[in-house]
């Protein structure tokens, strides 16, 4: 499966992480991403309980050649809501979220942060396999939230892992490395540009509204430090590389083992900035590669 560097995720346009959002922005977010030329759509079953599936798959009507990638294995009818990841929850998942998204085939189907100890259960990798191999889906993949899960996907012979790569978050990604070449398994780069914050606009005492998981992602001291470390990055601006974002969302392209960065815009206007500033291959120079991370480390950063 071919699909571009530059994906579009949904999980900000739902109204889950960061806030409401019109739906006509949503609408017209997507619509911009298909006619920029992004082809892979990041999304899951519990984004917007059910209604971003449904929203992509209004937009996208008869794209066959626009992917889509979802999650699942959160269910939200149980309280407090639960991981999943037995067969017998997942096909009923795989069904849904087959349904709303109005695809004979699912592109890519991934376990939404499943523990090792899920990924260790024959019965799970087993279902996703045995999915693909009836053709009900494309490829088989999983979100994960930490290396160990990763590399557990990979030794299972998921297809696909998806994992926060940016500059902030580089351990995992570097960890499971030689997994991934040997492999060839494709990679998701999410949060390239760490919820925000590698926007490079936030003042160091910046707040955030209550229904922003922002808000208690960082307490005020921590958010003072990341702001810092976002300006000593300042000084590698230059030539095409004209903002922060820029050099983040270069940096996770300069990455060969990245298949695409999964951007999270909330506006047109986001959107336009992240594609216009991502720029072309060789993504950043060596010289500001290893100038980057000599800076970063000064300030507490290991890359
Ligand atoms: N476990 C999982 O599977 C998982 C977890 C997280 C994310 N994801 C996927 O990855 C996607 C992206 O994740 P993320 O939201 O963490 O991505 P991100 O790119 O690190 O952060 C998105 C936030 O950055 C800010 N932003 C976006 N474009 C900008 C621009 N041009 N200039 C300045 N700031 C900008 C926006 O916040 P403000 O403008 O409000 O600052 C936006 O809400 C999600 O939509 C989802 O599809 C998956």
């Amino acid at each position: 499966m071919e699909v571009s560097e530059l994906s579009v995720g949904t999980w900000g346009l739902s109204g889950d992480a960061y806030g409401p959002l019109a739906d006509a922005e949503v609408d017209r977010v997507i619509d911009r991403a298909l006619s920029v030329g992004v082809t892979l759509f990041d999304t899951a079953d519990v984004y917007g309980r059910g209604d971003m599936e449904r929203r992509l798959a209004k937009r996208l009507e008869e794209r066959s050649w626009v992917h889509v990638a979802t999650k699942i294995g959160t269910d939200l009818e149980s309280s407090p809501p639960r991981k999943h990841f037995d067969p017998a929850y997942l096909f009923t998942a795989y069904e849904r979220s087959q349904e709303r998204l109005k695809r004979e085939v699912i592109d890519v189907l991934l376990l939404h942060n499943p523990s090792v100890q899920a990924l260790g259960r024959s019965e799970t990798v087993g279902f996703m396999k045995d999915l693909k191999a009836k053709g009900k889906i494309l490829a088989w993949g999983v979100s994960a939230g930490t290396a160990d899960q990763a590399r557990a996907a990979i030794r299972s012979e998921a297809d696909v892992i998806e994992l926060a790569y940016n500059i902030f978050a580089t351990a995992d990604l570097n960890d499971v490395a030689a997994d991934i070449e040997e492999s060839g398994v494709g990679v998701l780069a999410r949060s390239v540009l760490a919820h925000g914050l590698l926007g490079g606009q936030w003042s160091r005492d910046r707040e955030f509204y209550p229904d922003d998981h922002r808000s208690d992602r960082w307490t005020p001291a921590e958010l003072r430090t990341r702001v810092k470390q976002v300006d000593a990055l300042r000084p590698l601006l230059g030539g095409a590389v004209i903002s922060t974002r820029s050099l983040a969302l270069r940096f996770v392209l300069a990455n060969q083992l990245v298949s695409t960065a999964v951007l999270g815009p909330r506006s047109v206007g986001q959107l336009d900035q992240l594609v216009r500033e991502s720029g072309l291959p060789p993504y950043l120079r060596d010289t500001t590669m290893a100038d980057l991370s000599t800076r970063m480390k000064k300030v507490g950063v290991e890359i």
